[in-house]
């Protein structure tokens, strides 16, 4: 980002997908003051953004099909967007709440027409179905969690433009609080439970860069639902949770009435972090026991192993998501024939002395005009050039610093695999569509992996993880005419061009297809002053 006046802070919106029975596509509204606050839960006190004074923020009560209508009121002193990280909007990128699709919500202060600037964003939560039968739970816990940095939004930032990485984080937070054994009681206690019921806990990772490891100490759990999938019921230790996944467990407090830690560690990384927070029975007497579960293997080859392993062990369940087709209607996915394979491959080199991050050689920039609206006026080529990240990529070391848009054809059945040459892990999103996470593999992919494939029961997801030195393979239909961003779920590297968009442009540009630009859309860059084109019909 050159221009200083571009700072700008993009947060993910994990909603929870809670389940009900519910009237048919119903309206649901929320208003979201963004404000500064202060923040500390490692301590050291730093200036936070806070969604109606709350960090983490509030959580969307929704199930599929619903309209979710947010009106985000700035009140900080810059430009602000959200973007939606766990629901998938349908036929509307126009408020995805990325640069590549919409203007920053400008700072109250300097909106000339208001005191407050507003946008609104629709979205239609995709999931869980509507009358499927959800397991049942006494009642439910949102927890987020993930790494810390001490250093405040502004310095980050400052630290990225200058070229450099923000480089480790100081610790992890869970639900904005970290503890270690002996931390005062009042501090920890994450979720209190009475004996004998089932509880659903709904878990995200929201940091910027490390993957963790969550279990609690005595306690199994059974994994319900991923990235708004029904999933096989197995029951698990200890799970692992990559940057920007969610996933619902059920927890049954079948254990003595007492304390037991929640215990969360980062995973694949040469420190390692651990935070508890306490599970509590009412009633319950002690101290939780000091021995905390142990975390999966630490040797980095067995690690991973464990983890590939964990992945496999996912799997769609075909029984609770029979009564409804996945949103591409593309159920018997492994019947389809694939139309394209795209290769995506990340990297990171200097650019002019600079840290940079690619994907295919290129090393996306977002300009001041949103990529949407320049293709939308038909200006696209003032803004940026089609397709410079190829299917096939070549020379991954060298980056080109530029907007990056490759085209796709609508309704194509397309396959891409992620390819992962460095030594860190990877987490990638895909806004706009869910897809089918069908390999992770180590090494490198050729045509004959796809023997290996799930193409029966993967789960239909929105984030993937592809591990150092491994790959990862997702198949979706590209259904869902729009402008949709793919990105490094890792913020210092999406920040610095790990990401690109997909343009899907439906051949008719109909209505059945894609919304049309919302009437409260707000226009910047060189779209401005053109007329407006005929709206769909
Ligand atoms: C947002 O702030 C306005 C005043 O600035 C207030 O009237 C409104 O109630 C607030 N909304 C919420 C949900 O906190
Ligand atoms: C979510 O909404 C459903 C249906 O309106 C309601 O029954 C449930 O209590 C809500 N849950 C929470 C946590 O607000
Ligand atoms: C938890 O499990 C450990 C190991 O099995 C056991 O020693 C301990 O007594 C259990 N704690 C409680 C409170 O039941
Ligand atoms: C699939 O989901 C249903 C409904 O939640 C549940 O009853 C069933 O046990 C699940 N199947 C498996 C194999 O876990
Ligand atoms: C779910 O709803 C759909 C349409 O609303 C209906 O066709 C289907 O039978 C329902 N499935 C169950 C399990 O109730
Ligand atoms: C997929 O491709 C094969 C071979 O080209 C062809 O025989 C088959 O009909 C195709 N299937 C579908 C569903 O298009
Ligand atoms: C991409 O789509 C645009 C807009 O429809 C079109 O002008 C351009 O020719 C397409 N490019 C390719 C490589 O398909």
């Amino acid at each position: 980002m050159g221009s200083s006046k571009s700072l700008m802070i993009a947060l993910a919106l994990f909603a929870g997908l809670l389940a009900g029975a519910m009237a048919e596509d119903p309206y649901l509204f929320y208003e979201w003051n963004v404000t500064y606050g202060t923040l500390y839960p490692l301590g050291v006190p730093k200036p936070g953004i806070l969604i109606n004074g709350q960090f983490p923020g509030p959580v969307i009560n929704c199930t599929s099909n619903n309209n979710i209508v947010v009106n985000v009121f700035n009140h900080l002193d810059e430009p602000f967007l959200l973007t939606w990280a766990g629901i998938q909007q349908r036929k509307n990128s126009w408020q995805d709440g990325t640069l590549g699709t919409m203007c920053p919500i400008q700072p109250g202060k300097t909106t000339p027409t208001n005191s407050r600037s507003r946008t609104k964003s629709v979205a239609t939560c995709i999931s869980p179905p509507p009358n499927s039968t959800e397991p049942p739970a006494a009642l439910e816990f949102a927890v987020v969690l993930g790494d810390w940095y001490n250093k405040d939004h502004v310095a980050l930032k400052s630290i990225l433009d200058s070229g450099r990485s923000i480089g480790r984080p100081d610790g992890i937070h869970i639900n904005g609080k970290s503890n270690h054994v002996g931390s005062p009681p009042w501090r920890r206690t994450l979720a209190t439970v009475e004996a004998g019921k089932t509880y659903r806990f709904r878990v995200c990772n929201a940091g910027l860069r490390l993957s963790v490891n969550f279990r609690i100490q005595n306690h199994t759990m059974k994994l319900v639902e991923l990235e708004g999938s029904h999933t096989v019921q197995n029951v698990y230790d200890s799970l692992d949770l990559h940057v920007g996944q969610c996933l619902s467990v059920l927890v049954t407090a079948d254990q003595k009435p007492s304390n037991y830690y929640f215990v969360v560690s980062s995973r694949f990384s040469k420190q390692v972090f651990t935070t508890l927070a306490v599970l509590s029975y009412k009633d319950g007497f002690g101290h939780a026991e000091s021995t905390l579960p142990s975390p999966p293997p630490e040797n980095e080859q067995k690690s991973i192993a464990w983890s590939m392993n964990q992945f496999r062990s996912f799997r769609w369940n075909l029984t609770a998501s029979a009564a409804r087709p996945n949103p591409q209607g593309s159920y018997h996915y492994g019947k389809i024939n694939i139309t394209r394979t795209i290769r995506v491959v990340n990297s990171r080199a200097q650019v002019n002395g600079k840290l940079r991050f690619g994907i295919n050689g290129v090393s996306h920039v977002d300009s001041e005009t949103p990529l949407k609206l320049a293709e939308y006026y038909g200006v696209s080529n003032k803004v940026f050039t089609y397709d410079l990240v190829k299917d096939e990529p070549t020379n991954v070391d060298k980056l080109v610093v530029a907007p990056s848009v490759i085209n796709a054809t609508f309704r194509n059945f397309v396959e891409i695999i992620f390819e992962n040459r460095e030594k860190t892990i990877q987490t990638w999103h895909l806004d706009g569509y869910s897809f089918f996470a069908v390999a992770i593999e180590p090494g490198r992919w050729t045509p004959e992996k796809r023997k290996n494939y799930n193409l029966l029961d993967a789960v239909s997801r929105h984030t993937i993880q592809v591990y150092p030195n491994s790959w990862a393979a997702v198949m979706t239909t590209l259904d869902n005419a729009g402008m949709w961003n793919l990105r490094s779920d890792m913020l210092e590297r999406s920040y610095l061009g790990q990401q690109m968009y997909v343009s899907v442009l439906s051949p008719e540009l109909s209505l059945r297809d894609e919304y049309n630009m919302p009437p409260t859309q707000q226009i910047c860059g060189i779209v401005q002053n053109l007329p407006m084109p005929a709206p769909y019909s």
